[in-house]
């Protein structure tokens, strides 16, 4: 039987078409600079976002990390929600590798506003309080069920950011996801951030990679740091090639992947151990249940359909590039007979 792995939009393979672009990639020495296929990525995502340059990456966690560690000082405090990746799923990262402590903002599935900002920041005059430095806002949301942040919304944040003197991070992981649904451009959300990094390895389905976008200066410390971080690779133009791949030909199909989940969601809403089914809005589906995750998860995987339990009763299924129509039957199939 074979396997419909609804768990993360992490677990495609590359396509046929992706393997032969990283085959017949250019490559160089990038720690160095010189390999063509990395600097035509950084080159081209910068330009797309309307920003300086560009720095590609092992992993979204290191993009998140170095942007954090560049703003930031020891000592210094970060803003972000609770179910924040960049917080909770990031190895503690940012206490680790940059000494910040985090406030959480309350937030609805992961949006918080411009006024839960200004009432956040600590008062630079009482010595006695953390420096609160970096604002960081995830679009989509992860664990807010592929939530949407309102780009007017986000308008404001950068506004109370200035304000303020803070920075604003962007951990886009699936922006490319939240642009297929909302019309918002690159270069909207590129005038709005002091960086954003862009993951290529979640729904655009290449392997490996994310881009860390921002000012010249910023991405040049950013270099720094990922050497530090032990991220600087080699001829990791074979990797930047399936990204660049992915730009051109994964961004469009991401709202079949929207339509498949949203399919998904119906069939568990349908259903009378389904508590709570958030909003599908992209290609995150969570739900709550009346009964184990666990013993979910194992129900499904029973039938070849995987999920994920992301918490004691929550459940969590991700569409993507591997899922096909026939595996959303499937998975239907499954939810129906549980
Ligand atoms: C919202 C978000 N940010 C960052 C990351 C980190 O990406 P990586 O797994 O490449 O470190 C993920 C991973 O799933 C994510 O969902």
């Amino acid at each position: 039987m074979s396997i419909v792995d609804l768990r993360s939009d992490t677990v495609t393979r590359p396509t046929p078409a992706m393997r032969e672009a990283m085959m017949s990639a250019p490559l160089g020495d990038d720690v160095f600079g010189e390999d063509p296929t990395v600097n035509a990525l950084e080159a081209r995502l910068a330009a797309l976002f309307g920003m300086e340059a560009a720095l590609f990456c092992p992993s979204g966690t290191m993009t998140n990390q170095i942007a954090i560690n560049v703003y930031s000082r020891p000592g210094d405090e970060v803003l972000c929600e609770e179910g924040a990746h960049v917080y909770r799923y990031e190895g503690g990262g940012m206490m680790a590798n940059s000494g910040c402590s985090v406030k959480h903002l309350p937030a609805d599935r992961g949006r918080f506003t411009a006024d839960d900002v200004h009432s956040a920041v600590n008062d630079r005059a009482a010595a006695y309080l953390a420096s609160t430095r970096l604002v960081v806002i995830e679009n989509t949301v992860n664990r807010g069920g592929g939530a949407i942040w309102d780009i007017r919304e986000a308008r404001r944040v950068r506004e109370a950011c200035e304000a303020h003197g803070l920075a604003l991070h962007l951990d886009g992981a699936r922006l490319f996801n939240a642009m297929a649904v909302d019309g918002t451009a690159p270069r909207h959300w590129g005038t709005l951030f002091h960086s954003i990094s862009i993951c290529l390895s979640k729904g655009l389905g290449a392997p490996v990679g994310s881009v860390l976008i921002g000012t010249a200066p910023f991405i040049h410390q950013a270099r720094r740091v990922r050497k530090r971080f032990g991220g600087g690779m080699r001829q990791a133009g074979i990797l930047a090639a399936a990204g660049l791949y992915a730009l051109d030909h994964h961004v469009a199909r991401l709202l079949d992947d929207h339509l498949r989940a949203k399919r998904i969601g119906e069939a568990i809403a349908s259903r009378p151990w389904c508590v709570r089914l958030m909003p599908v809005d992209t290609n995150i589906v969570i739900y709550d249940i009346d009964h184990e995750a666990a013993a979910h998860v194992r129900a499904l995987e029973a039938h070849g359909i995987r999920c994920f339990a992301i918490g004691p009763r929550q459940v969590r299924m991700v569409t993507h590039l591997d899922i096909t129509d026939d595996g959303v039957e499937r998975a239907i199939h499954a939810l129906n007979s549980l």
